[in-house]
């Protein structure tokens, strides 16, 4: 089965998009990326998605992540549909601020497993979902989402959990449900307690549970 697993090296692929061709891991450089497909130009759905990421693009900036979309329609489409999403996200004489894959063959689609089986073209050719990879620096895949056609994504979400998971990068500690920046994290289950008090200078709090396991440690990083 195509498509990519956590911790899998996203492959350097030569891609046609709307600032030209580009090798994928040339493009990322050495930054965080986001690469998130979509069903088709020129929708409903879709055209929501890619304008509040591009309200969002300041933010990606911020945190150090370079944003990529891709469907399977021409570069042409993609750069004639800009205009409508930057019309819809209320700034028409800016442009996209970021660039999207022409993935025609669906090669690409079919090789990081994008594609959705049960929507599909006029030629009854299937589109891509909505997928979404989160890459690291070192190329891997930290996070991957797929959502079907008929469902938005959420983009303040996507910049949450990349919140997390640049923190969770670098720290040896967890974000629980529902964390934003901020707030508590959880020491991961591997630190000792002796390691614990050595790393969180801030102290950790242990939640007393009834088996009487010391496992939910909360700390502020
Ligand atoms: C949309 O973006 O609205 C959409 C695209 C393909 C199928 C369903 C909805």
């Amino acid at each position: 089965m195509p498509g990519l697993l956590l911790g899998d090296a996203l492959p350097n692929f030569e891609a046609e998009t709307t600032i030209g061709t580009i090798k994928f891991h040339d493009f990322l450089g050495t930054s965080w990326g986001i690469l998130f497909s979509h069903p088709r130009d020129f929708t409903p759905v879709c055209t929501t998605e890619l304008a509040r990421a591009a309200r969002l693009c300041g933010e990606f900036e911020k945190r150090g992540v370079k944003m990529i979309a891709l469907s399977i329609d021409s570069v042409e489409d993609h750069k004639a549909w800009s205009k409508d999403v930057m019309a819809y996200s209320g700034e028409p004489d800016r442009p996209l601020p970021y660039p999207i894959i022409a993935d025609n063959k669906r090669e690409l689609s079919v090789q990081l497993g994008m594609l959705d089986p049960d929507e599909k073209d006029q030629q009854g050719m299937p589109l891509t979902a909505r997928c979404v990879f989160v890459i690291g620096p070192d190329k891997k895949l930290k996070l991957s989402i797929l959502y079907p056609a008929t469902t938005g994504r959420n983009f303040d979400e996507l910049l949450r959990v990349i919140d997390s998971l640049q923190l969770t990068a670098q720290k040896q500690v967890a974000t629980p449900v529902d964390w934003k920046c901020g707030d508590k994290v959880m020491v991961v289950p591997s630190v000792s307690e002796a390691k614990a008090v050595e790393l969180f200078s801030n102290g950790v709090t242990t939640k007393e549970v009834p088996s009487g396991k010391t496992y939910l440690r909360f700390t502020q990083v």
